[in-house]
């Protein structure tokens, strides 16, 4: 299939400039001043639009089995979301239970992802410690193409990394040059302060933010971070929520670090007053953790955000209708933790970024896209207009609008936590490796489509470990 994506900008996280794009077995094959279509070549018109690198969200949980219950958005609906909104490629979670063999699980995860409809890949956690999680990371690492594990310091009692499993495998993690990841809130105090104010009699959402303070947040960033430090790995943490976390974040990359931070849509838009909805359901709908925060926690991410000190935004995007939603109506800590958003981060983050002239177009590209690639090691193959890139590729109304509602989004989920929001920029086009998979409206989402994405690991901590053991083995020269 080829295409020729004519009279359109283009925006990297580099550059902007004018030139088309010829797309040809699903990779990006020329770029250039009018080009010319060979026989048979679709032409796409992005006059007057902007052609971008499709989004990458590195933060999804497709039909999680999670508190109970299933995720109600599977790997299908959820990828022909994310194209409609101009995401072409996620990283989603394996998530094994405790004592589970971590690479059964991820050949678990593997099967139900086969109905993609767009490119992903897996983050895998880990959720217990022993002999065989620690060889299990190395097929993983050498053999499956995941470079990256995660690790809850929360959700006590059931996939709760403890500071042994964290210590034990952010040290395997160095030794395969992978990235440790970290989901940042102390679950013991999370845990304590839960039982306190269901003793006091507090059932509903509106506890959950107060059994969730950003102390928590901050307490446990720190923590990663000076273990990442003593141990000498880099550290990504997830769904940074609070101006705790990312005060934490730039300390530790002003003193040499190699620390990121990824950001959520929501977590920048919404603030905590959604828990004192006298709707139940309402209020439910918004409960996540980290939860929404008060406003100057969301002032704290744009900054950190237009800083550096985050670098990714996502969504961690975890689908739960108000019918599950519902096992918490009498105990606010069964409400199954999870909201979505797949389909609108690139709209509401160009809305509310570009839009307001908190980021340039190249930042937002940067943010929703080529970070990402870089920093989970699938750049430039992801996350760039380039020549040999995967044609992964957003074409951008900067005109259109729409307002965002449940009624029409594709998300398999009853509610939107952006309902109502007015947006200005969407996608008009959008190609997973050549092929249009959303045109004006019209989601031509194929299941099954989607490939896995195998993300090396990073060979700048092979070299570094290579040259340290060189190092240890030479003789002290003596130069007296
Ligand atoms: O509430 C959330 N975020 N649910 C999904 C699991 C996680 O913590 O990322
Ligand atoms: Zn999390
Ligand atoms: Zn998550």
């Amino acid at each position: 299939m080829t295409s020729l994506i004519r009279g359109g900008i283009i925006v990297t996280a580099e550059q902007t400039y004018r030139a088309d794009v010829l797309c040809a077995e699903g990779k990006i094959a020329a770029i250039g001043k009018d080009l010319e279509a060979p026989s048979g070549c679709d032409i796409i018109d992005a006059g007057g639009q902007y052609v971008m690198p499709g989004g990458i969200d590195p933060h999804t949980h497709m039909q999680l089995p999670f508190m109970g219950t299933v995720a109600s958005e599977d790997f299908y609906t959820g990828t022909a979301a994310a194209l409609a909104g101009g995401t072409t490629s996620i990283i989603d979670f394996v998530i094994p239970d405790p004592e589970q063999s971590i690479l059964d699980a991820y050949r678990t995860w593997r099967e139900w992802s086969q109905k993609s409809a767009a490119d992903y890949g897996f983050h895998v956690a880990i959720t217990w410690w022993d002999e065989s999680v620690h060889e299990e990371m190395g097929t993983l690492v050498r053999e499956e193409g995941i470079n990256s594990f995660k690790h809850f310091m929360a959700y006590k009692g059931a996939i709760m990394a403890t500071d042994e499993i964290m210590y034990n495998s952010f040290t395997r993690a160095l030794e395969l040059g992978a990235m440790p990841t970290v989901h940042a809130e102390n679950g013991e105090l999370v845990f304590q302060l839960q039982k306190k104010l269901l003793a006091e009699g507090m059932t509903g959402p509106e506890a959950h933010p107060l059994s969730r303070p950003p102390a928590a947040e901050g307490e446990a960033a720190n923590r990663a971070l000076r273990f990442a430090e003593t141990i000498g790995v880099p550290l990504y943490i997830v769904h940074v929520s609070t101006s705790e976390a990312v005060e934490e974040l730039k300390r530790a990359r002003a003193e040499g670090q190699r620390a990121y931070g990824e950001v959520l849509a929501g977590h920048l838009l919404i603030d905590e007053s959604v828990y004192q909805n006298p709707d139940w359901d309402k209020a439910a709908a918004h409960v996540m953790s980290p939860p929404f925060r008060a406003p100057e926690h969301q002032e704290a991410l744009w900054k950190g955000l237009q800083g550096g000190a985050l670098q990714t935004t996502a969504t961690d995007h975890c689908c739960f209708c108000a019918d599950q939603k519902a096992m918490g109506r009498d105990d606010f800590t069964l409400i199954p933790n999870g909201t979505a958003g797949v389909e609108d981060r690139m709209s509401v983050l160009w809305h509310h970024g570009v839009g307001t002239g908190r980021l340039t177009m190249n930042e937002f590209v940067a943010a929703t896209s080529a970070n990402a690639a870089r920093i989970f090691n699938i750049y430039p193959k992801k996350g760039c207009i380039a020549v040999g890139s995967d044609a992964d590729i957003v074409i951008w109304d900067p005109a259109a609008g729409k307002t965002i509602s449940a009624k029409t989004h594709h998300q398999n989920i009853d509610t939107n936590i952006f309902e109502g929001m007015r947006v200005k920029g969407l996608a008009s086009h959008t190609l997973t490796r050549g092929a249009l998979a959303y045109v004006d409206g019209d989601l031509r989402a194929v299941r099954g489509a989607g490939e896995y994405v195998k993300r090396p690991a990073f060979h700048a901590s092979f070299d570094a470990l290579a040259i340290q053991a060189a190092a240890n083995k030479e003789k002290p020269v003596d130069r007296g």
